[in-house]
């Protein structure tokens, strides 16, 4: 019979096979080989039919933070049978607080007679021969060992101490471990197995792993066996430095907006209320600009404000409508409220301000910038998030423009199902809110949107038609990622920056 050559791998398991069955990490042990290659020797060997894999279901074990806590503050019942014993073996209940040093004793009295290590005499507590001997602990040494595997998931083979002892005296105990079931893969060899490797038809076969000059010199290479690369091997994972998903997400939604033909703008993240709050005709007792909803500056506490002109038009529009024919908001417009610099509460104060600078027909303008809210924090509300404005001036401009634009920019970023929900904002007549579904949220506010009012443009010195939005950046990255917490984000969760998708 001719000789069989198996490569390196597949002969020393198939020969350790052969003294008997094993499970696929004890072979890994014992060969001091990965748990991995083993797995790739074994499925090659059963194609040949040397090789059974069967699957076994094992218990493992992990230890909690609990169980961590305890290993390493000690177990208060053995700390209580130590003090005790120094006592002379025997101490009354009530002496117990004061000599163990803490009010409340009764877990550990609970032990120490769960344990048998103390029983009760009247009002006292007597160490028994058990607690002399401090016997029964396969509990403490199975957490131990458990605290020894770091967090890992051992099977109880691995394990030294009596897994039956240890789980009685566990019962009641809270969570000092966790336990799962798991699959087990036995591997044996077969009868045709058991058969060709007692014939001692196969050999290893020394395969090349690497091109030498000593090969090549000796002309070795010529007959050399080469080993082939098995690309579908699983192979250690290398994670390089890469940009922050969310900075990804931004450079994805400027590009989004420059391929539509907009133009960026930036503008200051401390701003005065005047841009924040009235150039978008927001009035000067509205809910937002309070305490509890915006950060105000203490130091500086005011700003500049643009050129008088500009602010007596805005003050009048305020005041009584100006000159765009609306009544306006009929108070007095207090100048001083308009200095009060505050952390943008929206970054529509850049867009306003862009119309502002230039409201000439047509543009088309948007931004990317931090914004800041006194929001409490949750799952879907940050006081300090990103938000996406812009602007389309334009006197051919419609809803449909708006609503076109808005819901071809989340088809490019990735969302197609869209919606718009009419809606109120003091500056957009008329407004709408931007929806888009998200996961298992359903259907997440994405942002608000509308035609500037009159109020907001006549001051500006613009005529023209515009349409203005302000969208919310973490959703967006929310609806990317899959992720139902907008923390996440910001967590330095390196398992999930490292495999955070960089494509779509
Ligand atoms: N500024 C609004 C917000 O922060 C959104 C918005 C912008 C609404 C522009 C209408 C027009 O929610």
């Amino acid at each position: 019979m001719s000789q069989i050559g198996l490569p390196g791998h597949e002969f020393r398991l198939f020969g350790l096979l052969a003294e008997g069955k094993r499970g696929v990490f004890q072979a890994a042990g014992e060969l001091n080989l990965d748990q991995s290659l083993v797995m790739a020797a074994a499925l090659s060997l059963q194609k040949r039919g040397w090789v059974a894999i069967a699957e076994e279901q094992e218990e493992v074990f992990t230890i909690t933070e609990a169980g961590r806590k305890i290993m390493a503050e000690g177990w208060p019942e053995v700390l209580a049978l130590r003090r005790i014993k120094e006592q002379g073996g025997r101490v009354a209940l009530q002496k117990l607080p004061g000599l163990l040093g803490k009010d409340d004793v009764r877990a550990e009295v609970k032990w120490l007679l769960r344990r048998g290590w103390c029983r009760r005499e009247g009002e006292e507590l007597v160490v028994t021969p058990e607690g002399e001997e401090e016997k029964g602990t396969e509990d403490i040494r199975f957490i131990g060992e458990l605290a020894g595997f770091a967090g890992q998931w051992v099977s109880a083979e691995r394990l030294q101490a009596n897994l039956v002892q240890a789980l009685a005296l566990l019962k009641g105990r809270g969570e000092l471990f966790k336990r799962k079931q798991q699959v087990k893969r036995i591997l044996a060899l077969t009868d045709e197995g058991q058969r060709v490797w007692n014939s001692g038809g196969v050999s290893e076969l020394v395969e090349v792993t690497q091109l030498t000059p000593e090969l090549l010199v000796s002309g070795r290479w010529r007959t050399a066996r080469f080993k082939s690369y098995d690309v579908t091997l699983e192979a250690i994972r290398r994670y390089p430095g890469k940009a922050h998903p969310l900075q990804r997400i931004i450079q994805e939604v400027r590009r989004a907006f420059l391929e539509m033909g907009f133009e960026e703008v930036v503008s200051p993240v401390v701003e005065t209320s005047f841009w924040d709050f009235d150039a978008l005709f927001q009035p000067q007792d509205h809910p937002a600009r309070e305490m509890q909803a915006t950060f105000y500056l203490a130091i500086p506490a005011e700003g500049r404000l643009p050129d008088e002109e500009l602010v007596k038009r805005v003050a009048e529009t305020h005041e009584n409508g100006g000159r765009t024919g609306s009544t306006g908001w009929r108070y007095h417009w207090d100048i001083e409220k308009a200095r009060r610099l505050v952390l943008r509460t929206h970054t529509t104060a850049t867009t306003v301000r862009a119309l502002a600078q230039n409201p000439k027909p047509p543009r088309k303008v948007f931004c990317v910038g931090k914004t800041f809210r006194r929001e409490n924090i949750d799952q879907t509300h940050l006081p300090e998030f990103y938000q996406i404005d812009g602007i389309i001036i334009d006197e051919q401009a419609s809803l449909a423009t708006l609503f076109g634009t808005l819901a071809e920019f989340y088809r490019k970023m990735g969302a197609s199902d869209v919606r718009f929900r009419p809606s109120y904002f003091p500056y957009t007549e008329p407004s709408a809110e931007v929806f888009c579904r998200l996961g298992n949220l359903g259907w997440v506010e994405m942002g608000g949107s509308g035609v500037f009012r009159p109020e907001v443009t006549e001051p500006l010195g613009c005529r023209t038609r515009v349409l203005a939005w302000g969208l919310g950046l973490e959703r967006l990255a929310m609806l990317r990622f899959g992720l139902d917490d907008i923390r996440k984000l910001y967590w330095a969760d390196i398992n999930w920056l490292r495999e955070a998708q960089l494509c779509r």
